[in-house]
């Protein structure tokens, strides 16, 4: 994203992931920090959750917002079962975006189906008050093949 905008910022709560994503966009796009030194992108470490909430609550928004979640662990304390986290997440990141903004949000979990999915971002377009139109639809890499069922 760098290349084109203004800003960006990374968001992960995990701190190697964060590493190896600034790896990558120094790997790929050597020339922003000699170009234009003020077009850093800003590693966030944080629970992608609280994040947003804090930042839709306080007024922020953003021409672009991209979401690419893993479903939480059973194990894990917060966890909630995947549509309603995938739907929790977009509708915060929906409130967040400026008027005729793109969201990118992508799911690789085998529990919500495709139409599933987009059932769920029309109810959170709904819940946000928002119109959402389906611009692209794209799939994974080669190397992330979907299972089709489960044993
Ligand atoms: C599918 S991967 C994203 C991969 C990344 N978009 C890329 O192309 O390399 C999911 C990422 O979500 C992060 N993650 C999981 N739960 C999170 C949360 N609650 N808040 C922020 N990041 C989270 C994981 O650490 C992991 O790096």
């Amino acid at each position: 994203m760098a290349p084109g905008c203004a800003q960006v910022w990374g968001v992960d709560s995990s701190r190697p992931a964060l590493e190896v994503a600034e790896q990558n966009a120094a790997l790929n796009h050597p020339q922003l920090k000699d170009k234009d030194k003020n077009k850093e992108i800003e590693w966030i470490e944080a629970n992608a959750f609280d994040l947003l909430k804090d930042y839709s609550s306080s007024g922020q928004r953003y021409d672009t917002i991209i979401l690419d979640p893993r479903p939480s662990p059973k194990r894990s304390a917060t966890w909630m079962p995947p549509s309603a986290a995938i739907k929790k997440l977009n509708l915060r990141a929906l409130k967040m975006l400026r008027p005729g903004g793109i969201l990118v949000t992508c799911s690789c979990s085998y529990h919500v189906s495709f139409p599933d999915f987009l059932g769920m971002l029309a109810d959170a377009a709904r819940d946000a008050r928002r119109n959402l139109r389906l611009v692209e639809v794209r799939g994974q890499a080669k190397d992330h093949p979907v299972l089709l069922n489960g044993r």
